[in-house]
Formats: C-alpha cells, structure tokens, sequence
C-alpha cells in the first residue's frame, strides 16, 4: 500500500505547501502551516481506518428516527453523573481535561473500574505501563473488605499507534473506551510527531467516527497547556462532544470536574471531589467542606454565594489589605479575577473613602476554588473591607450582590436557589441588593437584609461584631 501523502495547510489563509514552513508566504502569519492527509479519492470513498467498522448512513423521514430521550448508562458516580448531564450516552465522545497530574487518569480508572461491573471497557493508556495501572487500580479498590477481585471485563493495554488501537477495539468489542492521553496517540500516516497539532486532530476524528459509528462511548483524556488551552488545536474541543475540565489547586485536595461543553446536558455543572489516599472522592455537600476550616469571627473574611453550574456553593472569600513596603501597591488575587479586583478596590477607594492606595491587597477564596461571577463582588470587597478596619464582618451572614461604579449593587441571578443553600447551612441572615420590582417573596428561613449600595451595605455587614471574642469554631 502507497504511503499516504500528507500537505501543509495554513489554517488562516488557506494555502498549500508540499513541506512545513514557519511562515505563511501568502498571508504573512506565524505557525499557521498544519500538516493534513491528502485524501486522493473523494472523501466518501477514502479508506479511513475506522471505515471497516461503519455502517452505509441512510437518510430517513424524521418520524422514524427514534427520538426518546438518549439512553443513558448510569455511572455509580454520582458527582461524574451530574457533569455529564445524568450519565454516559452510548456513541458519545469526552473529553477530559485537566493540569498534568491533577488526577485525570485516576478519575478516568476508578470510572473503569465501576462501569466495568455491566459493560466492557478497554482502557487504553500511551502514558503508563499496564502494570502501573494495575497498581494504581489496587490501591484504589482496597478497602476495609481487603482486595476485592478486579472486574474481568476491564482490559487494559498499553499503546499509542491509533490503527492498533482500533484493531483491538474491533477484536474486543468494549461498550467503552478510554484513551489515556490523545497526546500519546498517533497516526502513522501522518509524518508529524504524537502530540502535534496535526495528529491531535485526525487522531481525535477518528476516536469520534468510531464512537458515532459503533455506539462506544469513547473518554479521551487530554493534557492543558499553561495557558489553559488543552493541548493541541481548539478544534479538539469541537471534534468532542462534551469537554469536562478536572481542575482545583495541585496543593489542595479538592478537584471541580466541570462541564464546559455538552451537547447532551448543562454546561458549567460541576462535581466536586477530594482527592484522597485512595482516589477521588466524591464531596456532597461541598459548601459545608469549604466553610469547614473557617475562622469564625476573624476580620478580612466573608461568605460569598456562587453558582457552579445549577448548584448554589458557599465559599468564604479572604481579603488582607497590609502597607505597601516599597513602590507601587501591590493586587494579588488567587481565585478571582485580577481586573475585577482591580474595580472592587477603585470603587471601596472612591465610595467608601477607603486609603487602598497605600495598600497591598491580597485577595483568596479558600479551598483553590475560582469565582469568576459577579454576584461574589460584595462579598471580596467586605473582606478587604473588613480586614482594611480590623472589624469582622457578621459571622452567620452570607453577602450576595454585583457591585457597580457608581457604588450601587445589582442584583444577580438565582437569588432564590442561593438564599436557600445559605439557609439549609444555618446562616441566619443575607445581605442583598434592594429589590427595585417586586417578585417571589424571599425565603423564610433566612433574615434578608436589603442595601442600596455598597455603603449601606458593608455598615450592615460590620455592624455588632466589635465586642465578639475572636475564636476558632465552625460554622
Ligand atoms: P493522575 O491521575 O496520575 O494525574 P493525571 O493523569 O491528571 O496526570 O494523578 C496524580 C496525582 O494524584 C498524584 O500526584 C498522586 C495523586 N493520587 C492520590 O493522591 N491518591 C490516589 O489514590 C491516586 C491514585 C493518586
Ligand atoms: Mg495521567
């Protein structure tokens, strides 16, 4: 058989070069040249090597195709499931990606190794030898029971040459696979090396024609640059089907796996697990496991109300404000947004005659979590408030609103499903921004404390709590 001929191809102007170049001699750019198969026949007739495995596509009248609610597979996960929008839906492509040795391939076998009771899974791994992942599968499922059996029906193999893989995949027939890293896989035809541009993507094609094709739910793991773009071209992420993000603080030990695409269920849903000696796992209650080390009391801490996807989470957001020692006064924020720190901190400057100017600001959100919402505005800037005069903020009081320019706060969305999280917690009271229209009456169960601006609202927040000892309890 002729070796398949491959071409370079800018991808911002379009044209074809015989060998790769730096830059693009027509439009000029940068990097832009990608190598790609020459399909010789047209498309429908190229011998792709997952051909053997379709079937002929047959256009049908709409009221044939079968229209219920995909089936879903369940996953004993439960935190796995919510991500993926109630379980794993056969034929479908994930991606899951994540910093490298945030816990992706951990994740990915203790999935194995539960969906391997009912299903067939191959787990594919370029990455690890099979006997590094029998030891990692050990000391994952010992527990008090000792060693339980493994699953018969959890191959592993170890292999980067997609053709074989895909052989294996025909001669074992599993219900799902899992590609541990796309990084590490590779197409022979193709001249670049594994992990390039070029490879990710045809590699990536393949995976989804096999899993469209032959109904395999296929779980490709792939590594994130530091610039937080998984590896490879953004197009990967258009190739999938849905794209979770394990992410979290490598020095912390809990990890957000978060939807970012699902074209069967909600993005932004997010599950949350600890990383522990023995695996991921799962944390329900997680704005209980984030307030768990709280110093009660304290200045420079309040709570802040985030959604996570449909889920209202409690976090407490900690701001230090100290005199700048030399030069310039220094922001440093760790898990939210430098720039809306920026903006919080001109505004407690303006509004509140705050002298923020001579200050370092450090800004943390406990537990390696990010907010990027605005609804935690009033929350960061009653920490930095707080800390700036040495007065806590009201220890079982929650603080939910955006903060504007002009000082004013705006009400964000879900007030509702946050006021109750709050509640269930036993917070007692939560200041809001005043309700302009009238709409559902608030909870019940919680003191809802309107304010106007950020003023009135942090006079509210700080107010009683001078005389309280300060002391370590939980919330
Ligand atoms: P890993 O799944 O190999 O990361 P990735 O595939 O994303 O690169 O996880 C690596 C880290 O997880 C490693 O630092 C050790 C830790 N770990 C635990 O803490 N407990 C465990 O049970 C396992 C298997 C790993
Ligand atoms: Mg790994």
């Amino acid at each position: 058989m002729a070796k398949t001929q491959t071409r370079y191809v800018c991808q911002q102007c379009g044209r074809v070069s015989a060998s790769y170049m730096g830059r693009c001699p027509q439009c000029g750019e940068y990097n832009t040249m990608i190598e790609e198969i020459v399909h010789a026949e047209p498309v429908t007739k190229g011998k792709s090597a997952v051909r053997g495995l379709t079937g002929r596509s047959q256009p049908r009248p709409i009221g044939e195709v079968s229209g219920d609610k995909e089936d879903r597979v369940p996953v004993p996960i439960g935190e796995f499931s919510r991500v993926l929008g109630g379980g794993i839906v056969p034929g479908s492509i994930v991606l899951v990606g994540g910093d490298p040795g945030i816990g992706k391939s951990t994740l990915m076998l203790q999935l194995a190794l539960d969906m391997a009771t009912g299903q067939r899974v191959l787990y594919v791994s370029g990455e690890e030898s099979e006997r590094q992942i029998k030891m990692r599968a050990t000391r994952l499922t010992t527990g008090t029971d000792g060693h339980p059996p493994m699953p018969p029906n959890l191959l592993l193999v170890t292999e980067t040459n997609l053709e074989t893989i895909l052989n294996h995949v025909r001669e074992t027939q599993p219900d799902l696979l899992i590609v541990d890293s796309i990084q590490t896989v590779y197409l022979s035809e193709l001249d670049s090396s594994a992990g390039s541009v070029s490879q990710v993507r045809e590699c990536s094609s393949q995976l989804r024609e096999l899993a469209k094709s032959s109904g395999i739910s296929v779980f490709v793991i792939g590594h994130v640059t530091k610039e937080g773009q998984i590896a490879g071209p953004r197009v990967l992420e258009h190739i999938v089907d849905t794209v979770l993000y394990l992410e979290g603080d490598r020095f912390q030990a809990y990890r957000l796996l978060r939807s970012v695409k699902n074209r069967f269920g909600a993005t932004a849903e997010v599950g949350v697990f600890e990383m522990r000696e023995r695996g991921l796992v799962e944390v329900t209650n997680p704005s209980e496991a984030f307030l768990a080390e709280r110093m009660v009391n304290a200045p420079g801490s309040a709570i802040a109300v985030t959604m996570e996807g449909t889920r209202p989470l409690l976090v407490e957001v900690q701001g230090l404000t100290s005199p700048t020692q030399f030069g310039n006064a220094r922001r440093t924020p760790n898990g939210v947004d430098y720039n809306r720190l920026l903006m919080i901190a001109a505004v407690l400057t303006r509004r509140m005659g705050l002298r923020l100017a001579e200050q370092d600001i450090f800004v943390n959100v406990v537990g390696g979590l990010k907010i990027d919402e605005p609804a935690a505005d009033l929350s960061i800037a009653a920490a930095i408030a707080s800390s700036m005069r040495d007065v806590a903020v009201r220890a079982d009081t929650v603080l939910i609103g955006e903060l504007g320019l002009a000082g004013e706060l705006r009400m964000p969305g879900q007030m509702m499903l946050r006021l109750r999280e709050a509640g269930k917690l036993g917070f007692k009271s939560a200041i809001v921004p005043k309700r302009l229209r009238q709409g559902e009456p608030w909870p019940k169960t919680l003191e809802i404390i309107e304010a106007r601006s950020i003023q009135q609202a942090l006079e509210l927040a700080m107010a009683l709590e001078r005389q309280k000892p300060q002391g370590r309890e939980t919330a």
